[in-house]
């Protein structure tokens, strides 16, 4: 395999960890430039890396107006900061990996997928849960017919309360305007996920949810505007104080904590508590993403599927049964517990052992996303990549579909969105 060269547009939480692939893979990948204007991690990344100082830009649209410095270019900055990158990048002829969701609206979705077609470049969406090991070892099973044909699934989201306090009532994910709705900001994943396990299109979806309770009517008695001064912090789950100085005292610095604090120390906690958005009260943010919603997808073959996403859990994987006509599997991410039907026996399967050493991070999709697209990037290959253009948008349309359904409160049929 020949060795390609990556640039780094965003070098946050997700641009880091995408290139800290080439730690592990120097042979296959260096890192030869990055954009990102907050200079800690900019030359954070540089230093990693050795990057050139000609090669180091505060954003990516100086890196944009080079010629082209790379064979591919990573795109990992903020939702609604997808789509001019990868027009322009796509324009030079970068293969492109390209963070989820890829971007706030249908058509801007559409568009950066006729300009990568149009351009012939190597492109995934970063739907990393399609590439553990746990989904590729699921889709043998399933490909086996180890349980007939899929009838029904029911899958789970269980973002978790804290999880969710952090990203979608303080954090980058709060608001719909900012980023986008919690259906594709999060969930686009599991719509894409469904989409491919079920491996039919879907055909229409109907959906319920609100903010239900990470508002201001729903704050108790004696609640504070932060909780670093708030009477009742002590009793509440909710806590930021709780929460992030008990990581910080348990010795884990890395997501969520370096997001309130970069290079946390107590008192760059304390003081990113008491004045930063991570701080305040989860009862007086200014989020509007819902904290539950339901959606409901009837796919091709008449398979239907419900899908749950909630903040009132612990944070855990997801959970989902898949019921098919000679048996049932029930998965977690992690093990997958197959019932026969025929036998009344089950036959469990611990995936865990498949994932990688590093790069972890959901599942180890992380690390195999980027093996393959590094794989197709080098061979030219866009057919290594499971997450392409075409995908990615009907799974995407998806998402779009499941959040006119809720705020119009009726069926949408998936034609309606141009699918
Ligand atoms: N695939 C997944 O499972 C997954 C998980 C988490 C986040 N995400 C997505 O990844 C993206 C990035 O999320 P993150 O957590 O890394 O956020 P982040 O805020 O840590 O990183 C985004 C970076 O973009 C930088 N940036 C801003 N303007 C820029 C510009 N003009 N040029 C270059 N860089 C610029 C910011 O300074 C920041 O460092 C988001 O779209 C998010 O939804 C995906």
């Amino acid at each position: 395999m020949n060795r390609i060269s990556i640039a780094v547009a965003g070098a946050g939480d997700r641009g880091a960890t995408y290139a800290s692939y080439a730690i592990e893979h120097p042979e296959r990948v260096t890192i030869t430039a990055v954009a990102e204007p907050r200079e800690l991690h900019r030359n954070r990344m540089a230093e990693l890396f050795s990057i050139p100082a000609d090669k180091v830009f505060c954003s990516w649209e100086e890196m944009a107006a080079c010629e082209k410095l790379a064979d591919a270019v990573v795109i990992a900055t903020q939702d609604n900061m997808h789509t001019e990158p990868a027009l322009a990048f796509a324009e030079l002829g970068y293969s492109i990996l390209l963070e989820k969701p890829m971007a706030p609206t249908a058509e801007e979705c559409s568009s950066i997928v006729s300009a990568v077609q149009s351009a012939g470049v190597v492109f995934a969406v970063c739907h990393v849960l399609r590439y553990t090991a746990y989904t590729r070892k699921l889709m043998k099973l399933l490909d086996t017919g180890v349980i007939g044909e899929i009838v029904s699934v029911q899958h789970l989201e269980p973002v978790g309360y804290w999880h969710q306090a952090h990203s979608f009532v303080r954090g980058n994910w709060r608001n719909s305007q900012e980023s986008s709705f919690m259906l594709l900001a999060k969930s686009c994943h599991d719509m894409d996920w469904l989409r491919f396990i079920i491996d039919r299109k879907c055909l229409s979806v109907s959906s319920f949810g609100s903010l239900k309770f990470f508002k201001p009517e729903c704050a108790p008695a004696g609640a504070g505007e932060r909780c670093m001064s708030c009477g009742i912090e002590q009793k509440c789950p909710y806590s930021a104080k709780k929460l992030y100085f008990g990581l910080f005292d348990s010795g884990k610095t890395g997501w969520p904590v370096n997001v309130v604090a970069p290079e946390p120390t107590r008192e760059k906690l304390r003081d990113a508590l008491a004045n930063g958005p991570y701080g305040r009260c989860v009862f007086a943010c200014d989020n509007d993403v819902v904290d539950n919603q339901v959606v409901n997808l009837l796919f091709e073959d008449e398979v239907t599927a419900t899908f749950t996403m909630t903040a009132f859990t612990k944070a855990a994987s997801r959970k989902t049964r898949i019921f098919g006509t000679a048996g049932e599997i029930e998965g977690d991410g992690k093990i997958l517990k197959i019932f026969d039907f025929l036998t009344d026996t089950e036959t469990v399967i611990d995936t865990s052992s498949l994932e990688p050493a590093s790069m972890a991070g959901h599942g180890g999709g992380d690390y195999h996303i980027m093996e393959d697209f590094v794989a197709a990037v080098s061979a030219g290959d866009q057919g290594l990549i499971s997450s392409g253009p075409k995908v990615s948008l009907e799974s995407h349309l998806m998402a779009f579909a499941g959040e006119k359904a809720r705020l119009e409160k009726r069926l949408v049929d998936l034609s309606e969105m141009g699918s």
